[in-house]
């Protein structure tokens, strides 16, 4: 049965989205524009705002899995795909067929694309200092050189990923920088011509000289700014809910459980049918504001696990008044910015789990 009610729902805007992609093509203008839409597009919704991206001109998607991927072009995107990040027990097959370029770290996955049938297109992985997947540079020339001799692959392109970018002055970029360019120079002697990409946003915003052939944003094409300096971002995910009771009560009326919090005069409290099933975490109990009725108002006591309470003071909110938990903050609204730093955690989690079964999704600006 599904309910009219506004009880939790994020708002993906599409146009902030395509405003997102633009600024960042812009700002590469010599490279092609990857998009990175794993995880659910960071929790927006992979197909939507993969549709978005390329209609702003994306001419590649970047997913997590072959499963992510092979969802798209089940779903009818023709966009060129990568996909970077495989158990050992998938099915490559499944990937080739689809016409999906393949992340390759080790000589075994190599091997196994290889076997897999069918001639796969490949991106050799080169680990420049993340010290996650990618082939170490040790073993890279052996790598590279299987790869060369090996007629089942087409060694597309070559790449890498930054591990601090969003710190510019960090030295290990400039580390990273100069190991991928001798990762290349190794490629370039084993007679591959392969194209280049390293660039997540936060050197999409502000290392030109590392865009090379392929950028691959994620975070900012979200809105979500991941360097210190201001940019023209607008962040596409507003969760709302919306006030689902009002009353009045007197002073000294404890809210919620465990009783942390106690009214101190008379007011109106708001509830609102949102908890930590819908993701507003409990642990922003007692240190939280919402969006309602034209100003932020602190969320009372508690965060229960459907429904959190708001403290309205003696403005007498109706049933059915619009809540917004964060947005883009152009109003004075939360942001997920906001809560990521009461949390101790990155604006990437918070979009990232907004992904569930009970929060609705809108999107605004849908063209197809
Ligand atoms: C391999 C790879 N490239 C690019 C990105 C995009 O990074 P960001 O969201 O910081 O732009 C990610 C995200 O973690 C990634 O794993």
């Amino acid at each position: 049965m599904t309910s009219s009610f506004l009880r939790a729902q994020v708002d993906i805007d599409l146009d902030a989205i395509r405003h997102n992609l633009t600024l960042l093509g812009a700002r590469a203008p010599g490279s092609e524009v990857m998009a990175v839409v794993k995880a659910d597009a960071y929790g927006h919704g992979a197909l939507p705002v993969a549709r978005a991206a390329v209609e702003a001109g994306a001419s590649w998607l970047g997913t997590c899995s072959l499963a992510e991927a092979l969802a798209l072009r089940e779903a009818g995107i023709t966009t060129r795909l990568f996909s970077w990040l495989d158990t050992p027990d998938v099915d490559f097959a499944a990937g080739i067929a689809a016409d999906v370029d393949l992340g390759i770290s080790s000589l075994g996955e190599l091997a196994r694309v290889a076997a897999a049938g069918g001639r796969a297109r490949v991106h050799l992985k080169i680990d420049t200092g993340l010290s996650r997947n990618g082939c170490p540079p040790a073993a890279w020339a052996e790598l590279v050189e299987a790869a060369a001799a090996e007629p089942r692959v087409e060694v597309v392109a070559i790449w890498s990923h930054l591990a601090c970018a969003d710190e510019p002055d960090h030295p290990a970029t400039d580390l990273q920088a100069k190991r991928f360019a001798e990762a290349y120079d190794v490629a370039r002697a084993a007679g591959l011509d392969p194209k280049r990409h390293l660039a997540n946003s936060a050197a999409v915003l502000t290392r030109p000289d590392l865009h090379f052939d392929v950028v691959r944003p994620g975070i900012a094409m979200y809105g979500l700014n991941p360097v210190p300096q201001a940019e023209d971002l607008r962040p596409a995910m507003t969760f709302r809910s919306a006030v689902a009771l009002v009353k009045r009560v007197e002073a000294g009326e404890s809210v919620s459980y465990g009783h942390t919090w106690t009214t101190p005069r008379d007011t109106t409290l708001a509830l609102v049918p949102a908890g930590y099933a819908d993701g507003v975490p409990r642990s922003l109990s007692g240190r939280m504001d919402v969006w309602l009725g034209g100003q932020r108002r602190p969320v009372a006591g508690r965060v229960c696990m459907d429904q959190l309470v708001v403290d309205c003071g003696d403005h007498e909110p109706a049933v059915g008044d619009e809540v917004v938990l964060f947005g883009a903050g152009t109003h004075g609204e939360p942001t997920a910015r906001e809560w990521a730093d009461k949390l101790g955690t990155i604006d990437y989690e918070i979009v990232t789990s907004m992904y569930r079964p009970r929060v609705r999704r809108r999107y605004l600006g849908e063209r197809s």
